[in-house]
C-alpha cells in the first residue's frame, strides 16, 4: 500500500480530469471502448481463458429459457444502472455481458498477481481464498444464513458458500441477488447443485425481513455504484444483518500501488468501462459504514489489487 489515498487518475485531479474530456468526446469513447474489448478478450485468451469458447458454450445452451421465470417484472432499475457499463451499451442488462462475465471475472483474477505465471483457476482461487481467510479471522464465528449482494454470474456466490460449508462441516442457506436477470439465470445454470437461491432484486432494497442474515458480502459490486447507491445498500444491509451480524466488501484498493501504478493505457480503458469510478475511487467507505450504523470497521489488504472491509451490526443500539 502507499501513503497516497487514491490513484491520480481518479477523482478530480488533473490526469483525471484530461482522461474524462477523452472518454466524453464520443468518436473517441467508442474507439477506446472497441480497443479495451479488443485487448481484454486477446490477453484473456492468450493466457488460456476460454473467453470466446464460454460465449459459444452458453449461446447453444438452454440459458436463455431460464430469463422469464427469474425476472421479477416490478423491478424498476436506477438510472445509474441503466448506462453503459463495460464496453456493453446495455450495460449488464443483456446476454452478452452475461456471457461474457465469467471470463471476464478469470481475467480479472489473473490481473492481480503479473509477475507470477498462474493459471486462471489458480488465479481464482487464490483471488476468492483471500476473502475467505480474513473472514474466517475477523467475520462471524457462526454463521448459517449468508446473502451476496450484486452476485453476478455468481462465482463469488457459490466458492462463498463451499467456503463456509466446509469450514463448518454444516450446511448453509446462500441466497446470491442482483440486479441483472441475465447475470442471474446465468448464474443458475451454472449452480449444477441448485445449492443456492437466485433472486433478482436491488441491493438498496432487496425485500427480505428485518434480521435475517448473519453474513452479507458485497464482492466487487460497490465500484459499480455511485455513492449515495452504496450508502443506500449499507442501510439495507444493517436492516437485514442480524444483531452481531457482519457486512464484508471485497473490491479494488484505492491505495494500492498496483492500481496508482496502472499504465495510462490501461487506466484509460478502465475508466471508459467503468462509468462511477471516480466516485468509488474518492469515496470514504469506513466513515460511510460507521455513519449508518455499523462498529468495528475494519480494512485490511487482501491481494496487490483489492482491500476486504468488515463491519458488525451492533448486538444493541446504543
Ligand atoms: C462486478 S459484478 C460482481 C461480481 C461478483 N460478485 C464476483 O465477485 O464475481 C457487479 C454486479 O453487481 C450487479 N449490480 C450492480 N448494481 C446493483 C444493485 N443496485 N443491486 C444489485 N446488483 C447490482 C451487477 O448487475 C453485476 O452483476
Amino acid at each position: 500500500m502507499t501513503a497516497k489515498l487514491k490513484p491520480d487518475w481518479a477523482g478530480e485531479d488533473l490526469l483525471s480530469r484530461l482522461v474524462n474530456v477523452l472518454i466524453q468526446t464520443k468518436p473517441i469513447y467508442a474507439l477506446m471502448k472497441q480497443q479495451a474489448r479488443q485487448v481484454l478478450i486477446k490477453t484473456a485468451e492468450k493466457n488460456g481463458v476460454p473467453w470466446r469458447q464460454t460465449v459459444q458454450e452458453f449461446e447453444a445452451s438452454a440459458v436463455q429459457h431460464r430469463l422469464a421465470a427469474i425476472t421479477q417484472p416490478e423491478i424498476t432499475y436506477p438510472d445509474y444502472y441503466r448506462v453503459p457499463f463495460h464496453a456493453y451499451d446495455a450495460g449488464n442488462l443483456c446476454w452478452l455481458a452475461a456471457f461474457e462475465a465469467e471470463p471476464a471475472t478469470h481475467a480479472m483474477a489473473l490481473r492481480i498477481w503479473p509477475d507470477e505465471t498462474l493459471t486462471w483457476q489458480t488465479a481464482q482461487a487464490r483471488l476468492r481464498a483471500s476473502f475467505h481467510e480474513i473472514l474466517a479471522a475477523h467475520g462471524p464465528q457462526q454463521v448459517s444464513d449468508i446473502l451476496d449482494l450484486g452476485c453476478s454470474v455468481g462465482i463469488s456466490a457459490l466458492t462463498l458458500h463451499q467456503f463456509y460449508t466446509k469450514q463448518q462441516n454444516r450446511p448453509v442457506q446462500t441466497v446470491g441477488l442482483d440486479l441483472s436477470p441475465y447475470m442471474l439465470a446465468v448464474a443458475q445454470e451454472r449452480d449444477i447443485n441448485q445449492s443456492i437461491r437466485w433472486v433478482h432484486g436491488k441491493a438498496e432494497q432487496t425485500g427480505f425481513p428485518d434480521q435475517s442474515f448473519d453474513l452479507v458480502t458485497l464482492q466487487f459490486l460497490i465500484h459499480e455504484l455511485p455513492r449515495t447507491a452504496s450508502r443506500a445498500v449499507f442501510q439495507e444491509v444493517l436492516r437485514v444483518l442480524r444483531p452481531g451480524g457482519c457486512i464484508a466488501i471485497v473490491d479494488n484498493n484505492p491505495k494500492s500501488a498496483v492500481i496508482q501504478k496502472l499504465p495510462a493505457v490501461l487506466f484509460t480503458l478502465m475508466k471508459s468501462t467503468e462509468p462511477w469510478s471516480d466516485d468509488y475511487y474518492t469515496f470514504d467507505v469506513e466513515s460511510t459504514l460507521q455513519s449508518v450504523g455499523f462498529s468495528d470497521v475494519k480494512t485490511l489488504e487482501s491481494d496487490p489489487r483489492h482491500r476486504t472491509i468488515l463491519a458488525n451490526k451492533p448486538t444493541s443500539s446504543v
